[in-house]
C-alpha cells in the first residue's frame, strides 16, 4: 500500500521530486532538473521546502532550511548543461553522508542511526521510508489573527517561507502545489489585513471567501492521510460506499479502488493537478447515471452540485449501516480464493457494513486486523483447520467491531460527561481504568469522520490488544 516509487519523493537525503522503480532504476537526476526547469529555482526551492516540512513536521524551520539549501544548491549545480554526469550523485551521496555524521545541521528523524549503518541504495530507502509515529506528531494550533500579524511585522521577508513551513507541517500528505497556493493565498490576506494592525473585519472577510477552497483542503488532507497511513483503507472504503450507496460488494468494490487508485497516484505529487483529474474522474464514477436511480435524494443532490463540491457534500452525508449475510459459513477455505467474489475481500465488506457509525481509520484498522489473521491461516497447510482455531478471535475481533460503533454511536448521543460515566460503568475488573480512558480517547479522537489516522490505527490496536488481554 505505502507504494515505494510515492515515498521516494520524500527521500531524505536524496529527494526526487517523482522518482519510479518501475525498471529498478532512479531517474533522479533528470526529474529533478525537469522540475528545476519547469518552475524555476524560486519556486523550486519552495517546492523543495514544502517536501522537507511535510516530512519532517516534528523539526525546526531551520533544521528543514538548512537540508533545503543544500539540495537546492546541489540542483542548481548540477543541472547546468556542462555539469559533468556524476555531479548529482556524487553531491547527493555527500549531502546523504553529512545528514548521518554526527553534528549534522539537518532535521533529525527518530530511527536515523539505523538507516545511517545501511550502504548505498538501501539506505536512501531506509532513510526515505522512515515517517512519524502517532506519538511523535506535534499538535498544531492556529495562530490568532492578532498573532498573524505580530509574526508578519517581525518576520518581514521570511514571513512567507515560514508559511510555507507551518501550513506543510500541517498538511503532509497534499500534494506541495496546494501548499505554495494556499501560501500565496494567506499572503494576499496577511498584506491586506494586518496594516496598520489586525483588522478583525478585513480577516472575517477574506475568510469567507476563502472558505470553499479550506473546505476542499481539509477533506483532501483527511483522504490522503487515510491513503498514505491506512494500511487497508481499501477494505474500509468499500463498505463505506456500500453504505453510502447501498452497493453491492462488486460495485463498492469497483468505486473504492477507482477512489483509492487516483490517491495513490497522486496525493504525494508535488503538481496539483494529477489528483484534480483524477477526482474530477472519479465524480463521473461515484455520480454514474445509470446507478443514480438506486441511491438516496441526498446523494442525488450531491451529485448535482460541480465535481468537487460533490465530493464534499457526499463526504458530509451519513451513512446507514446494512444488514448483511450470515457470515459464519465462508468461515471456510473460500475465504482464502483469490479469485472474486470469493475471499477475504468480499467477507470484510460485510462485516465494515453493518457499522456506519466508527470512522473509517477505527473500521479499516479493525477489518486489517481481522484480514492478518485470515491471511496467516490461507498459507497454513490445513486451512480449514487453521480457520477453525481463530474463528474465536475473528468472533472477538467482530463483537469488538461492533462495540466501537456502539459506542461512538453513543458518544453522538450523550453529552460527554454522561458518556464518560457509562463508560466507566462498563469497564470492571483488573485494568478497568486504562482500559476505559483508553475508550474515552477512541471515542473523542476518532468517532468523528474526519479523525486522524495514524492516532486511531493506534488506539485502535490498543483496544484490540486489551481486549485481547483481559477478555471482554
Ligand atoms: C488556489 O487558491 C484559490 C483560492 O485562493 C483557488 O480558487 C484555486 O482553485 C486554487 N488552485 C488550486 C490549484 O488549488
Ligand atoms: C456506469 O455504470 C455502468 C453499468 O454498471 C458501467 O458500464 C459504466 O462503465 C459506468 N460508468 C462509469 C463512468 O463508471
Ligand atoms: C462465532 O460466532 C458465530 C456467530 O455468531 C457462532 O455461531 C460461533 O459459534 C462462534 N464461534 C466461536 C468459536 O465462538
Amino acid at each position: 500500500m505505502r507504494n515505494p516509487a510515492l515515498i521516494l519523493i520524500f527521500v531524505l537525503i536524496i529527494p526526487a521530486l517523482v522518482a519510479e522503480t518501475a525498471t529498478g532504476k532512479y531517474y533522479e537526476k533528470e526529474k529533478i532538473c525537469k522540475e528545476l526547469k519547469v518552475f524555476g529555482i524560486e519556486k523550486f526551492r519552495e517546492m523543495v521546502t514544502v517536501l522537507y516540512s511535510q516530512k519532517f513536521p516534528n523539526n525546526k524551520f531551520e533544521e528543514v532550511n538548512c537540508v533545503v539549501d543544500d539540495m537546492t544548491k546541489l540542483a542548481e549545480k548540477c543541472c547546468k548543461d556542462d555539469a559533468s554526469p556524476d555531479c548529482y550523485d556524487k553531491g547527493a551521496t555527500e549531502i546523504s553522508e553529512k545528514s548521518c555524521g554526527k553534528n549534522s545541521p539537518y532535521p533529525k528523524h527518530p530511527g536515523i542511526e539505523q538507516c545511517c549503518t545501511l550502504q548505498g541504495q538501501e539506505k536512501k530507502l531506509c532513510l526515505a521510508s522512515l515517517r512519524y509515529t502517532a506519538d511523535e506528531l506535534p499538535s498544531l494550533l492556529e495562530p490568532t489573527n492578532e498573532e498573524i500579524c505580530t509574526q508578519y511585522n517581525k518576520e518581514g521577508s521570511d514571513y512567507a517561507i515560514r508559511y510555507v513551513y507551518e501550513f506543510a507541517r500541517r498538511h503532509r500528505n497534499i500534494p506541495a502545489g496546494f501548499v505554495l497556493n494556499a501560501t500565496q493565498t494567506h499572503m494576499r490576506m496577511v498584506e491586506r489585513c494586518c496594516h496598520p494592525a489586525a483588522k478583525i473585519s478585513c480577516f472575517f472577510q477574506e475568510r469567507l471567501q476563502l472558505a470553499g477552497s479550506n473546505m476542499f483542503l481539509r477533506f483532501l488532507s483527511n483522504v490522503c492521510n487515510n491513503q498514505v497511513n491506512l494500511k487497508s483503507y481499501k477494505y474500509g472504503l468499500s463498505s463505506y460506499y456500500g453504505n453510502l450507496l447501498g452497493a453491492t460488494f462488486e460495485e463498492a468494490s469497483t468505486i473504492s479502488s477507482h477512489f483509492q487508485s487516483g490517491l495513490e497516484k497522486c496525493c504525494l505529487q508535488p503538481q496539483p493537478e494529477c489528483i484534480m483529474e483524477e477526482l474530477t474522474s472519479f465524480h463521473k464514477v461515484l455520480c454514474n447515471e445509470s446507478k443514480l436511480d438506486d441511491t438516496t435524494e441526498e446523494f442525488r443532490k450531491c451529485c448535482r452540485k460541480p465535481a468537487l463540491d460533490t465530493l464534499l457534500c457526499v463526504d458530509n452525508l451519513k451513512r446507514q449501516a446494512r444488514q448483511s449475510p450470515d457470515l459464519t459459513n465462508p468461515l471456510s477455505s473460500q475465504l482464502c480464493a483469490e479469485d472474486k467474489p470469493h475471499g477475504v475481500d468480499r467477507y470484510l465488506f460485510f462485516i465494515g457494513l453493518r457499522h456506519a457509525s466508527i470512522s473509517l481509520p477505527v473500521l479499516t484498522t479493525a477489518l486489517d486486523h481481522i484480514q492478518t489473521t485470515v491471511a496467516a491461516c490461507c498459507s497454513a497447510a490445513d486451512i480449514t483447520a487453521c480457520l477453525m482455531e481463530k474463528e474465536s478471535k475473528l468472533n472477538k475481533t467482530t463483537t469488538l467491531l461492533s462495540k466501537m460503533d456502539d459506542t461512538c454511536s453513543q458518544y453522538f448521543k450523550l453529552d460527554l460527561s454522561a458518556f464518560k460515566t457509562m463508560i466507566q460503568k462498563k469497564e470492571q475488573g483488573e485494568g478497568a481504568e486504562m482500559r476505559a480512558k483508553t475508550w474515552v480517547e477512541l471515542a473523542t479522537s476518532c468517532c468523528s469522520q474526519h479523525s486522524i489516522p495514524q492516532l486511531c490505527q493506534k488506539l485502535t490496536q490498543d483496544i484490540i490488544k486489551y481486549d485481547n488481554d483481559y477478555g471482554i
